[in-house]
């Protein structure tokens, strides 16, 4: 449990503590295992030095008292040997030996008989190493030779020490590269934090910082930087479409205005006044309809835009499309036709939706086309496209790849007053709706030719 709430809290400090805390750690465990390593090898080193020492010197003393006697100890250059008789007692020893026992007797009687070592003994307050061998002399003597451990425990004792200086300044120096390095590997996520802590609405053209280290933090300023484009992208869009709206909407509110104080001066007569009510209501009406499509488009963007879809034949959509057309086509001397075969599919769609979108498709074919507008059907994969073609000069080159833009308008149309831009934004808002796509084309023998392609049921 406290373990747990130990990680927690770890979990909560600052990377950079935490990648320095991690590594301390490692470091140490390396640095401990790593000394360790080198004292065991070492303490292991001296002691082989010292047996393989001691055991030629034991053989060659025991040679030398098999040939000359025990007395011949004195001259074998040791300065720690003996010789045991079999009960244990001393026959001679060397004089630095003298008055101490390097076998007790049961060794010594051991050692009579086969190979003794003893790692450590102490006697007198000194630690020796013994090796013990049989004289060879055929009455079971036995010859002991020691060695100070002195030195070896020295040179330990002084390896422990330079390990305990040199191990703790070793995880201090890494400690503080890792800290270093750590720090310098999160500068640039600092650097660009700082700048991102700045950008503001008003100030969306700054852009994060980004290292050229091409590594994870490369990356992520990169990926951050591009979202900060659709960001600004977005709200550029966004505040076009205020400003274009809010354009649109002082037209109509100026002429409103002008009919209003123009009936309001002096005396009117019946008929002036009823003309000027009229071309009012005519403008509020323009305004009710930028409103309306506006208010479609906001839905369409935030997804909910209401569909009621349900299988309708496409011959229906059309054939009702033409007829409410057919007023404003004759007045113009324009002839609509749906093509024969039209009526062969169905569409999943909405059929008010539908209805509107083919609606803003025909009014433009009549408003900037010329000649016959045809309505047609065709089916194209998934999708059954609903076309509206006329005989016309087609898009402009100015609108042709920007028509489904908000307020995109040709400048035909911008000259003429007649539009707002809308229409087939609308068209293409309600494809999206439908999960289907609209688009335009220039027809190779001319005119204009749009549509707006709806999913089959
Ligand atoms: N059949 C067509 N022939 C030639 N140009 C067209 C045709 N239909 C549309 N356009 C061009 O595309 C532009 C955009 O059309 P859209 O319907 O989106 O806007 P609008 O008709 O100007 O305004 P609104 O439809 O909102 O009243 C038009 O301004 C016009 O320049
Ligand atoms: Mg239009």
């Amino acid at each position: 449990m406290s373990g747990r709430r130990g990680l927690t809290r770890f979990a909560r400090l600052p990377i950079r503590a935490r990648l320095t805390t991690a590594f301390i750690a490692v470091m140490a465990i390396v640095l401990a295992i790593a000394g360790v390593v080198l004292y065991t090898q070492f303490s292991h080193d001296l002691d082989a030095d010292i047996d393989s020492s001691l055991d030629a010197q034991a053989i060659d003393v025991a040679a030398l008292v098999a040939g000359r006697g025990s007395d011949a100890v004195h001259v074998s250059g040791q300065r720690l040997a003996q010789v045991y008789a079999s009960n244990g007692r001393i026959l001679a020893t060397t004089d630095a030996a003298a008055g101490i026992r390097l076998l007790t007797v049961e060794q010594a009687r051991a050692a009579a008989h086969g190979d003794v070592r003893i790692k450590r003994r102490t006697v007198a307050s000194s630690n020796l190493r013994v090796r013990a061998v049989p004289a060879r002399r055929g009455d079971d003597e036995a010859v002991a030779v020691a060695q100070s451990l002195e030195q070896r425990d020295d040179e330990l004792a002084r390896l422990r020490t330079r390990l305990g200086i040199a191990g703790p300044l070793a995880l201090l120096l890494a400690s503080l590269a890792g800290y270093e390095l750590a720090g310098a590997a999160l500068r640039p996520v600092d650097r660009m934090r700082g700048r991102a802590a700045q950008i503001t609405e008003s100030q969306l053209s700054d852009r994060l910082p980004v290292p050229q280290t091409r590594d994870e933090i490369e990356a992520l300023g990169r990926t951050l930087n591009d979202l900060l484009d659709r960001v600004e992208a977005a709200v550029a869009r966004e505040r076009r479409l205020v400003s274009d709206a809010s354009h649109e909407l002082r037209t109509p509110l100026t002429t409103l205005r002008a009919e209003v104080d123009l009936a309001l001066r002096g005396e009117r007569d019946p008929d002036e006044l009823r003309a000027a009510l009229e071309s009012a209501a005519e403008e509020a009406e323009r305004m009710t309809r930028l409103a309306d499509d506006l208010l479609v488009l906001a839905r369409a963007d935030q997804g909910r835009l209401p569909l009621h879809a349900q299988p309708v034949r496409t011959h229906v959509l059309l054939e009702d499309a033409a007829t409410r057309a057919g007023a404003a086509a004759r007045e113009r001397g324009r002839e609509i036709m749906v093509d024969g075969d039209g009526g062969a599919a169905s569409v999943l769609a909405d059929r008010d939706r539908a209805a509107q979108a083919l609606d803003n498709l025909v009014t433009n074919a009549l408003r900037y086309g010329d000649g016959r507008v045809e309505l047609s059907a065709h089916a194209d994969g998934d999708l059954v496209e609903l076309h509206v073609s006329d005989e016309g000069r087609g898009f402009s080159d100015d609108i042709v790849g920007h028509a489904f833009e908000r307020f995109g308008r040709g400048s035909e149309a911008r000259a003429g007053g007649s539009g707002s831009g809308l229409g087939l934004s609308i068209v293409d808002a309600v494809a999206r709706a439908h999960g289907g796509r609209a688009g335009v084309r220039n027809r190779p023998g001319g005119g204009a030719d749009a549509w707006i392609g709806l999913p089959r049921p």
